[in-house]
């Protein structure tokens, strides 16, 4: 299959929108990371999604609508904090996990009885909604395992040859995915932590949101995890990524013992000048946002570079930074050493 990619225009709008309706794949720019979508009630339509990025089939996706009334059908009940919540956030980086309705395929919801839904504010995302009347499916446009992409050339780095359409619509802002909060039982929890934090959502909520341990431990052998995409290893460049806790003295002492061919540090913005390793920065220390956005492309960046072993500087674990560390801990296999 030849992969097209196409500026965002009318004229590739309006063949993102003929493709959806036709049961085929587009990939395109959300305000998070770039995501693979498919009509999310059409089961043939979201197995393509499945096969082109060799994901696990009992990973469930995540539904992306334009307007509330989208919701209708989608899903049986929106639980009093979702309405809460969505004035807050939407349209914007957050999913919500609610009671599943009738007409969202069983391959969409990888037979849960739950559904993420979600509003995007990118304005690629909504007009191609818009212009198709489809609720897509769509997950992160990497390869399963891979680091997702933030841009159209990581998309097609990936996706070449498997979906006829890219849209580039430039880099995403946010960087890491949407947050993902259960808002369908008798507490909310955090699923999955993104730009929108439990902070600003407990705001909102007046009343504590819990954490997934599985979004800062590994899960133990055995155990289900309550957001299925949890238990993979993930967002995983080639080499082997170790995060070192500690500050940057202590850092870059140690990168002085450990310095070899193939090893690489991923640090934060001005720090690789006093480093004796090659250096990819990724942000600003101490701020989630920049982190966020730079994270996946500098672990792209450390295979493009042909890093073997990486050395990452540890995020902070709350707010946004909560996100950066979770994604990090993944890429690095959860290997974590304290300085
Ligand atoms: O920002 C985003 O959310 C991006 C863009 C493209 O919108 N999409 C994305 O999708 O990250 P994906 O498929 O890569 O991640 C979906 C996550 C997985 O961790 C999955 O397990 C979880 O959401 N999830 C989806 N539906 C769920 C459900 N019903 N219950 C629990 N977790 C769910
Ligand atoms: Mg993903």
């Amino acid at each position: 299959m030849q992969t097209q990619v196409l500026p965002v225009n009318e004229e590739s709008i309006k063949l993102a929108a003929d493709l959806l309706r036709r049961g085929d794949l587009v990939a395109l720019p959300t305000e998070t990371v770039y995501g693979i979508a498919a009509d999310a009630r059409n089961g043939e339509a979201v197995k393509k999604i499945f096969l082109a990025k060799g994901r696990p089939q009992d990973n469930p996706l995540i539904v992306h609508i334009c307007g509330m009334e989208m919701l209708h059908g989608l899903v049986s009940e929106v639980p009093e904090r979702a309405y809460r919540l969505a004035k807050a956030f939407w349209p914007g980086p957050l999913t919500m996990v609610m009671p599943r309705g009738p007409e969202v395929s069983d391959v969409t919801c990888a037979g849960l009885d739950t559904v993420g839904i979600r509003m995007p504010s990118h304005p690629v995302v909504q007009a191609v909604i818009r212009a198709s009347g489809v609720a897509f499916a769509a997950p992160s446009a990497n390869l399963s395992g891979r680091p997702s992409p933030t841009n159209a050339a990581d998309t097609l780095a990936d996706m070449d040859g498997r979906l006829p359409l890219i849209l580039d619509g430039g880099d995403s802002d946010v960087g890491v995915e949407s947050t993902v909060v259960s808002v369908s039982g008798e507490h909310p929890v955090l699923l999955r932590p993104g730009y929108v934090t439990k902070e600003q959502m407990e705001e909102v909520l007046g009343e504590e949101v819990l954490v997934s341990h599985a979004i800062l431990e590994k899960l133990r052998p055995g155990e289900t995890a309550r957001s299925p995409g949890m238990k993979y290893k993930h967002y995983a460049p080639k080499a082997q990524v170790t995060i070192l806790k500690g500050d940057f003295e202590k850092y870059k002492a140690y990168l002085q013992e450990h310095a070899a061919p193939g090893v690489f540090a991923m640090c934060f913005d001005g720090e690789g000048k006093d480093l004796p390793v090659p250096a990819i920065e990724y942000g600003t220390n101490g701020d989630g946002a920049s982190q966020a956005h730079h994270l996946f492309t500098a672990l792209r960046e450390c295979d493009k570079q042909g890093a073997q072993v990486v050395y990452a500087r540890c995020p902070l674990s709350n707010g946004v930074s909560m996100a950066v560390y979770n994604r990090l801990l993944r890429a690095a296999a959860f290997r974590v050493e304290e300085l």
